[in-house]
Order: structure tokens, then sequence, then C-alpha cells
């Protein structure tokens, strides 16, 4: 089962946390989207509706959330025939495994976990859930026999925990034939995208630039960016811009070499060129890159039932690999 002959499998978990931004577009959404294209085997995304009961108790909130999720990775390019998009509750297996793993792992690995001890220190609630949540993370990964898990570096620890227990597993009730890859961790190459205030762009700081505005308000919502006071006409520090930092997702090397070009002179073509002209640019370029994907969002806001057949779709097939892994796992500790 666990042997070497599998297929290279990429596996992501997304949170359905609510407002999605544009820290998540240039920090996770657009890598996770290219890899449909770069990668070297399939590519399995699932949006953990299952992790967020841990700390969402709002039905409607979950309800949409998940929706908006899907809508946005959709729009954002996924496509459905190279990768697959399921919800994570969609595959009742995950469940049962992350009891046979519960039954392996000892409480020390989990009082160790530095995301819990963080939950709890932001208020919370410590409920079991939140105490098994890695289990459920390393049953996510390893029913799947998945390869590889890109992650930020928050989560790397859950990754090895989930090493230890498909080690841990094996070493217990299938010595002879593993049935759990063990999978490997890669830190994802995210950029820095700074918020309005300047720091990371987070939920958490209420900093965010939502993903889907366009025209007016996108103006205004940039308008907000700090920015150093110099004036116009004098030279502007772009390494230390926000604005700039902004610009640097979007623009190819020429066109940032021109713009440090307009920075350093403090002007454009005979006229000045100050943070408000920086503004406008990043504004025309955002609208820009986003016109086909807020296109498509329309397109699939219109049509839920798409986004519906899409994630069942998606699920039936990841079902199948779910349930192989379930099957072993159960043979291989007595209950079949
Ligand atoms: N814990 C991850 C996060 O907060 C989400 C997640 C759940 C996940 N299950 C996963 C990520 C499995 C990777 C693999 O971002």
């Amino acid at each position: 089962m666990a042997d070497e002959t599998l297929p290279a499998r990429v596996l992501s978990g997304i949170q359905p946390s609510g407002t999605i931004h544009l820290g998540n577009y240039f920090g996770a959404i657009r890598q996770q989207v290219a890899l449909q294209d770069e990668f070297p085997g399939e590519c399995l995304y699932f949006i953990a509706d299952y992790h967020a009961l841990t700390t969402l108790r709002d039905p409607v909130a979950l309800r949409q959330n998940v929706f908006d999720l899907a809508v946005t990775y959709l729009a954002c390019g996924l496509d459905p025939s190279k990768s697959l998009l399921f919800r994570q509750s969609d595959i009742p297996e995950v469940c049962e495994l992350t009891w046979l793993l519960s039954t392996v792992t000892g409480m020390g690995l989990l009082e160790r976990a530095v995301s819990y001890k963080d939950k709890i220190e932001q208020g919370i609630k410590p409920s079991v859930g939140l105490f098994t949540y890695p289990v459920l993370m390393a049953a996510d990964i390893l029913i799947y026999q998945s390869s590889l898990v890109p992650v930020g570096k928050d989560q790397v620890q859950h990754i090895e925990m989930t090493q230890d227990m498909a080690t841990h597993f094996n070493e217990v009730y299938a010595r002879e034939a593993p049935v759990l890859r063990r999978p490997e961790w890669r830190l994802s190459k995210s950029p820095y995208v700074p918020g309005i205030d300047g720091r990371k762009m987070s939920k958490s700081y209420g900093n965010t630039l939502p993903l889907f505005l366009s025209g007016k308000p996108l103006k205004q919502a940039i308008g907000k960016v700090v920015t150093d006071s110099t004036e116009l006409g004098q030279p502007l520090p772009w390494k230390t811009d926000n604005v700039y930092a902004l610009l640097e997702l979007l623009a190819n090397e020429d066109e940032l070499f021109e713009i440090q070009g307009w920075y350093e002179a403090g002007s454009r073509e005979g006229q000045g060129f100050g943070y408000g002209h920086a503004k406008q640019l990043l504004a025309a370029k955002l609208d820009e890159h986003f016109a086909p994907i807020r296109a498509r969002r329309e397109h699939f806001l219109a049509h839920p039932d798409e986004v519906e057949d899409i994630l069942r779709e998606s699920a039936a097939k990841a079902r199948w690999l779910a349930r192989a892994t379930l099957d072993a796992c159960k043979q291989a500790c007595g209950l079949r």
C-alpha cells in the first residue's frame, strides 16, 4: 500500500475562515493553483470544514465561508480537470482514521503542539476537538497517501506530528507491509504581503485588502495604504514603501525597474511622481490582474449548482483513495 510506486501527491487543506484577502491570494492561492501545472503528480485541495468547527460556531457563516472559498479557488484558476477540490466533511473516512490514529498517539505529543497553546492564549475555548486538531490533520494527510504538503511555518510542527503518527502506526500494526506513507513538508515560498498599515496582511490585524474590489472602492481601499510623508517631487524610498511592495507582487521585472526609476527621480515623464501616483498605478494593476478572476467569480456565484457538482465529483474521487487506506488500516489493526 504505502510503497514507492504510489504517484506523487500534493495535498493542501484550506481553512474556511471568512474574508479572503490579497495576502491569501499572493501568499497561498496563487502558488497552489500554479502547482496543478508545475507539480509532477496529483494535486488534492480540500476545504477544512471539520477543522473550522473548532473555532467557528455559526452554521450560516460556515456554509457561506465554504462556498466563498470554493468559488474563490475556482475563480482563481483551480481547474477541476487537473486538481481535486473537495470538502473535508464529504470524506467521513477521515474521522474514522482520526480515531485509529488517536489510539496510537501519546498525550505528550499533542501537549507539545504550539498552535494549540497559541489558540488558547488567543481566548479560543480549549475543547477536546481543538486539542486533537493535529490528529484530524494527520488523518487528512495520511488517508490520501500524500507525499508532499506545502505549508506555512506555523504548520510545520503539525506535519512533523503527522510523520510521527505514520511511522508509529506502521511500527505498531504494519511492520512487514506499511500501510501509511510518510509525507514530506515544504515551506511554501510566499512573498511578504504588507497590509494597509505595513504589517503582514492578516485578518487578525484588521489591515486587509479584499480580493474582489474594483473601480472606486478599490481606489479608496488602496488610498488607505500607509506611506511616509515625502513630498511630491522628492525622491521616494521604494525599498521601504508598502505601495511598492504590493506593486512588486504584480509587475514584471522590466516594469519594476521602470517604477523604481520614477520613485528615485520623484518624477515620471517630466511630471512629479508621488505616492498618489504610485497608488493609482497599483489600483490599475490590481484591476487588470483580477478582471478575468472577477468575471469567473461572477459566473460561479450565479451558478452555485456547478460549484456543488465540482465539490461532489472531486470528493467521490478522493473517497476512493480514502477508502483504500482506511480498509488497509482496519485490516492491519484487526478490525477486519
Ligand atoms: N491546519 C491547517 C491551517 O490552519 C489547515 C489544514 C487542515 C491542513 N488539514 C490539513 C493543511 C492538511 C495541510 C494538510 O492552515
